[in-house]
């Protein structure tokens, strides 16, 4: 029997979980997203080709992998149906390749649920979360309330009552709020894409991912947002609301821990935040915007400008720690080439200690990082493609994280193309 690897963020989500899962795939027979929604969006570029992905696992372009979105996901049947048609325009029909499974118990986003979401934000005003706004804490609020309606639900006769009920109870929360909203042409939509989504094969995901281990194939865990995001122990209450942990594999997929085998664990050789929240190694200056305009730190869902910082050790050791990461994945260290020193918080001063992980007060009382400088490389890696050629610096900047950290480097990403990959060690 095999075990399932789970690849995950590190930090506060696009980390490039989406390139690496897509230069994996080759190795697994199924890829499995876990939990999260379309807040997520995973870039692959390839052949000169770029593709965002909301729902949609990024095993996709791999010929010989099956994809499935599991039961922890959200699912928003009109973004999913937009992200196939897109797909099948540039020529990828997964749908029609038999590539494509979603789970039965996975829950369904409503339009109502996106409206709930704006409304909550927008009497936050200040203190939002920063949410997309993709609906997705009022999903996980009526999953747990009991109340969601799931894609198995679809194929109910009454499932458009059902739909009704649960609207019905949205338009009574939203008449409390000062929000204006027009949900007819929203819901139209809606439900042309749940006659769609109709059409891709539903399965119990917790068996069908079993039937793939008692088979000996092999299976990837894909996470969405980032371990600092996770509902129980990222910067709560800015934080997303599912656990983006390892644990969510275990019940967003139906597996039990003792099947979980590598997990991956994926940071940037930086550290970026989009939305609300602490960050105690942001850079609101000049050398946090050099770092957003070379990284391209642009939302991929939303397009927000991403909030840029130093690497963050004690984040990290404790996102490895969360996780059990087995191995690290460091992406974009391209971004650094052209700094003279680049910094690592080693540790935060925080009232009046110096302390080495993240504290629970970190909203009121903001930890000063200790930093600690680190030569530069001052050299282009972007076409570097043997470990032999990777510069001294860069592999001492490396062996540091490794150091520091107490888990191997496996890979490193040198720009955001499939082959701009190493594999070290
Ligand atoms: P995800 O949500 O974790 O899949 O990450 P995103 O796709 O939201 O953000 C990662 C961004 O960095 C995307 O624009 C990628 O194309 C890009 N990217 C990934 N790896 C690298 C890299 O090594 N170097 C550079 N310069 N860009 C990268
Ligand atoms: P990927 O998978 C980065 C952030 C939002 C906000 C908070 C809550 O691409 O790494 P939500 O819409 O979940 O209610 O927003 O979480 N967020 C992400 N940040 N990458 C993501 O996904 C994110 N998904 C949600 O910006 O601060
Ligand atoms: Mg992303």
């Amino acid at each position: 029997m095999t075990q399932v690897d789970v690849l995950l963020g590190l930090q506060w989500g696009d980390e490039g979980k989406g390139k690496i899962v897509d230069v994996l795939s080759p190795q697994y027979d199924l890829i499995a997203r876990f939990q999260g929604g379309p807040n997520a969006g995973h870039t692959l570029e390839f052949d000169g080709k770029k593709f965002v992905l909301n729902t949609i696992p990024s095993g996709i372009f791999n010929e010989k992998t099956m994809n499935l979105i599991g039961n922890g996901v959200v699912i928003d049947p009109i973004i999913l149906k937009r992200e196939l048609d897109n797909l099948k325009k540039a020529g990828h029909d997964p749908v029609a390749k038999g590539k494509l499974v979603i789970a039965r118990k996975a829950h369904l986003i409503l339009p109502t649920h996106q409206l709930l979401d704006a409304a909550n934000e927008q009497k936050m005003g200040k203190d939002k979360i920063g949410s997309t706004l993709k609906g997705i804490g009022p999903t996980y609020m009526d999953k747990t309330g009991r109340n969601g309606l799931r894609v198995g639900d679809t194929t109910l006769p009454d499932f458009k009552d059902r739909y009704n009920k649960l609207v019905e109870k949205h338009k009574e929360i939203l008449s409390h709020y000062e929000f204006e909203y027009d949900l007819a042409e929203k819901e139209a939509a809606f439900f042309e894409a749940i006659e769609f989504i109709k059409t891709i094969p539903h399965v119990d995901s917790e068996h069908y991912v079993n039937g793939f281990l008692k088979e000996g194939k092999k299976v990837l865990a894909e996470g969405a947002q980032g371990t600092l995001l996770d509902i129980d122990f990222g910067s709560y209450p800015f934080v997303t609301s599912s656990n983006t942990t390892t644990a969510g594999a275990c019940t967003g997929l139906g597996i039990a821990p003792n099947k979980i085998g590598h997990v991956y664990g994926i940071f940037k050789a930086y550290c970026t935040r989009v939305g609300g929240g602490p960050f105690p190694t942001e850079l609101d200056d000049e050398v946090g915007e050099n770092l957003r305009q070379v990284g391209h730190e642009f939302g991929a869902t939303t397009g927000r400008a991403r909030r840029c910082g130093w690497i963050d050790l004690p984040a990290l050791k404790y996102a490895i720690m969360l996780n059990g990461v087995t191995e690290l994945i460091m992406m974009k260290a391209d971004v650094l080439d052209g700094f003279d020193t680049i910094y690592a918080c080693t540790h935060y001063e925080h009232n009046g200690k110096t302390i080495d992980y993240m504290p629970y007060d970190i909203i009121s009382v903001k930890p000063t990082p200790v930093l600690k400088a680190i030569d530069g490389w001052k050299t282009d890696v972007t076409k570097v493609n043997k470990v032999a050629d990777i510069p001294a610096k860069l592999a001492d900047y490396i062996a540091f994280l490794e150091k520091e950290l107490q888990v191997p480097v496996k890979f490193l990403s040198v720009g955001p193309d499939r082959v701009q990959t190493l594999e070290l060690n």
